[in-house]
């Protein structure tokens, strides 16, 4: 993002402010309960959506060291992140090559050598096999060079470590990148490390959790014991960038604006700036940090999110500031995916086919008009 369009984008929004307008769609619109509920849907949305697209499974400063370790799940792969002991980031499926137990249970940690709990196979952190007990007698003819992990492709940009798309029929990396690259080298990624994340499950469908942040028309009711009052009622604005989408949800003190000239006007002052990265991760900017959300959909109905505190490597602000901006950020974020669970439950009762978006919540209609444009 450049000065001129972090100028635009502030004063679009404190003129709405300023005449007490709000950001409009032309016309309300819908989306089908059926959606967020059927397995045939869920099923065509994860190979012709989530395996066609790049998706964020870890921030660099989790892998920072040689020979660091990562275990995480995405697109539905059981996957270890390594950092080779030559400083290479490579990432395998979390698989035994002798009769496929997982290989490393741990979360994250620094070795050398990850060895089998089964038989004792062992790999070093370039992913290359090493030895295996009896292994001559066992398997004469079997070449060691093939028996290497499985690599899955993957990529280092802006902070994050992306893994590419699994099916060779989605969007180019180029295409994919070329829409968020400026905002995303703005945002500065990878001058943060993760402070403090937290894993939990929710029985909702993983649009329900993505939906959640697009719109600010929900902050005086449903966040009105945390962050209602720092912001403005039902104001925001979002623009689409490719399939990701910008939203702007400005803070109260937005109007002081009126009293700066321009050229000093900083949007992350007085705004908080939410990246969709399509179709399931979030990067929501605030004034010092950002906080990383990523979905993980294991079915209709059931969903793994992650939120992640990432801060300034040298921030000068002490640990307990950190922590609590952690602690508000899941608090609301709570807020949000109990609702999510709450609108779940009575999906199938029957009483809407279909859910009903504001023209103050354009951002939902596109997010999932991005979904269904993905689908055949
Ligand atoms: S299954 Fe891993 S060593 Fe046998
Ligand atoms: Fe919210």
């Amino acid at each position: 993002m450049n000065r001129q369009l972090e100028i635009k984008l502030l004063e679009e929004l404190l003129g709405l402010k300023q005449q007490n307008a709000l950001f409009l769609d032309d016309q309300p619109t819908t989306n089908r309960v059926s959606h967020y509920i059927d397995v045939e849907r869920f099923e065509r949305e994860s190979h012709q959506v989530f395996a066609r697209h790049p998706q964020i499974v870890a921030h660099v400063s989790e892998l920072a060291e040689p020979n660091s370790f990562l275990r995480v799940t995405a697109q539905g792969l059981p996957l270890l992140l390594l950092r080779g002991d030559d400083g290479a980031l490579r990432v395998f499926l979390n698989v035994c090559r002798h009769r496929g137990t997982r290989l490393v249970d741990g979360e994250a940690g620094c070795r050398k050598r990850f060895s089998c709990p089964y038989h004792g196979w062992t790999w070093n952190s370039r992913g290359e096999f090493v030895a295996a007990p009896h292994f001559e007698d066992g398997f004469p003819g079997t070449d060691p060079a093939e028996l290497g992990l499985k690599t899955v492709p993957a990529i280092e940009r802006h902070g994050f470590i992306w893994l590419l798309p699994t099916s060779d029929r989605g969007a180019t990396e180029a295409e994919f990148f070329a829409a968020i690259d400026d905002d995303l080298a703005w945002v500065g990624i990878d001058r943060l490390a993760v402070h403090q994340s937290e894993r939990q499950v929710r029985r909702c469908n993983w649009k329900m959790l993505v939906e959640g942040g697009l719109e600010a028309y929900h902050f005086r009711v449903a966040h009105r014991k945390t962050i209602a009052k720092r912001f403005n009622d039902n104001l925001s604005s979002y623009h689409a960038l490719g399939p990701h989408l910008r939203s702007i949800l400005p803070r109260s003190s937005i109007l002081a604006l009126e009293e700066q000239p321009k050229e000093s006007w900083d949007i992350r002052e007085h705004a908080n700036v939410l990246y969709t990265l399509f179709p399931k991760s979030m990067l929501l900017v605030q004034s010092d940090h950002v906080i990383w959300i990523s979905v993980e959909p294991e079915a209709p109905n059931l969903s793994h999110v992650r939120m992640v505190t990432l801060i300034p490597r040298e921030s000068g602000q002490p640990q307990e500031y950190w922590d609590k901006n952690h602690e508000l950020t899941v608090m609301t974020l709570n807020e949000d995916f109990d609702l999510a669970e709450s609108i779940q439950s009575g999906l199938a009762s029957g009483a809407n086919d279909s859910l009903r978006f504001g023209r103050y919540e354009g951002a939902l209609s596109v997010f999932n008009d991005n979904v269904q444009n993905c689908l055949s």
